[in-house]
């Protein structure tokens, strides 16, 4: 099988070393990829969000499937193209990618489906938005108010308002002001939720689902959970307390419903579905879907997988579920996200960095690089914010943990940073 992989970050280097390990493989290219995925496939110059130049590449080299890692493509109508000119594509259509497209989408799709999830209100206008914050109980650090841009915005998109004054602002900035562009303009805002935060994988094919399995994120930048959310500093598979059974039922509570509401709204989805949910006291509470891996959970989730990725991934381009169980080991996976200086903010890119081919020697060590490239003298150097995914298995979290950070501890370059304390909830 020809495969093409879009994306470049550290999901996408462990989407390609999963797939590498496919007997059915037999080329896989990636658009753009990394230095990291180039040690599995052939890197191709193209932009991931560019559908008629990876369509046209698509044809020309007889790609049996395209693997969309990110959400961008798909949400632009990736899978849409690809059905046109009669390639397979392991993703969901426009129309289903809404669901990450769009927050008031979900919020309509949870009502209709009878799915928890926090209460909201949707807004287009400002008046309308500041007259409904001034005559509701006033947030507080304890329980802010969350407000959410409806559109994509790569991760800037929810804040949660910790007083009346944040959240005024946080409106003028984003509806008036257009700080998040069209994304903003209209938003949603919905009542806090306290617990533990999973993140849950299945793949999906029209009404039915299988579970892939379940991660744990670390979104704040610093250790203790604090400072600013970032992308993803860390993350831990499976997360504590959440056992397959639990993972389960959440299936059965919080997407199957989904998955039969897109059905008869004549918009199925078919892909590889992310529930981000919030343990409550009351049970699980669908906070967002992602219409893809996660990232930094496929790097978590990833290298405990024992069954082939590529024979599921074809199933579902071709709207079926595959008929092979998906197995992982029972191994616990920590997985440390090396930052650059300056993320999320602004990230300082060029320093070499040092160390990576020691840390990946390890015992059961995998290093994924996200935001990285090559020099002018071949040398390896920091390009983006969130630069490796450093990720280790163990036979419980604590052991898996102590691999991670001798991992990270071989790697260097200036200004490199991590959260020390990834997996430690979980001890
Ligand atoms: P989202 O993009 O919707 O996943 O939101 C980003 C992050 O904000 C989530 O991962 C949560 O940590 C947090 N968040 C979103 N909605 C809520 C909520 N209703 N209550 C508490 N935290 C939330
Ligand atoms: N780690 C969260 C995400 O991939 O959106």
């Amino acid at each position: 099988m020809r495969v093409l992989l879009l994306g470049s970050g550290g999901r996408e280097h462990a989407l390609a070393q999963s797939l590498a390990r496919s007997p059915l493989l037999s080329a896989l290219f990636i658009a753009p990829g990394n230095p990291g995925t180039a040690l599995f496939g052939t890197n191709i110059a193209l932009d991931a969000n560019d559908i008629p130049a990876l369509i046209n590449f698509a044809q020309d080299n007889q790609i049996d499937l395209v693997i969309p890692g990110p959400e961008a493509p798909l949400v632009a109508g990736i899978a849409d193209a690809c059905a046109q000119a009669g390639l397979l594509c392991a993703g969901p259509t426009q129309a289903a990618a809404r669901l990450e497209g769009s927050k008031s989408f979900t919020k309509e799709i949870c009502k209709a489906a009878g799915i928890p999830t926090a209460s909201w209100h949707y807004f287009t206008e400002l008046d309308a938005a500041l007259h409904y914050i001034r005559h509701k109980e006033a947030p507080t650090p304890q329980t802010p108010l969350v407000i959410k841009a409806d559109g994509l915005a790569a991760g800037k998109g929810v804040v949660l308002a910790a007083s009346l004054a944040e959240a005024e602002s946080v409106l003028q900035d984003m509806m008036a002001m257009g700080s998040l562009g069209a994304a903003g303009r209209s938003l949603v805002i919905e009542d806090y939720l306290k617990g533990e935060e999973v993140s849950l994988f299945a793949f999906c094919a029209g009404e039915t689902a299988t579970l892939i399995g379940a991660a744990q994120d670390h979104k704040r930048l610093n250790d203790g959970d604090t400072g600013p959310n970032t992308g993803g500093m860390g993350a831990i598979s499976p997360p504590k307390g959440f056992d397959k059974a639990a993972q389960e039922a959440a299936l059965d509570l919080t997407v199957r419903p989904m998955l039969r509401e897109m059905v008869r709204r004549g918009t199925p989805f078919r892909g590889v579905i992310f529930a981000g949910l919030m343990l409550t006291k009351t049970g699980p509470f669908l906070i967002e879907y992602n219409v893809r891996f996660g990232d930094p959970e496929a790097e978590a989730l990833l290298p405990r997988l024992t069954s082939d990725l590529l024979p599921a991934l074809y199933a579902l381009a071709q709207d079926k579920l595959d008929t092979t169980p998906i197995t992982f080991s029972d191994q616990a996976s920590v997985c440390v996200v090396m930052a650059a200086q300056g993320y999320p903010t602004a990230p300082q890119k060029g320093s070499v960095i040092q160390g990576i081919d020691t840390a990946s020697a390890l015992h059961d060590v995998h290093i994924f690089q996200a935001g990285t490239t090559q020099n002018a003298s071949g040398e390896l150097v920091v390009s983006g914010g969130r630069v490796l995914a450093v990720c280790a298995l163990g036979n419980n979290v604590s052991e898996a943990q102590q691999r991670a950070y001798t991992a990270v501890k071989a790697i260097h370059w200036t200004g490199a940073h991590w959260r020390t304390d990834i997996g430690a909830r979980a001890l």
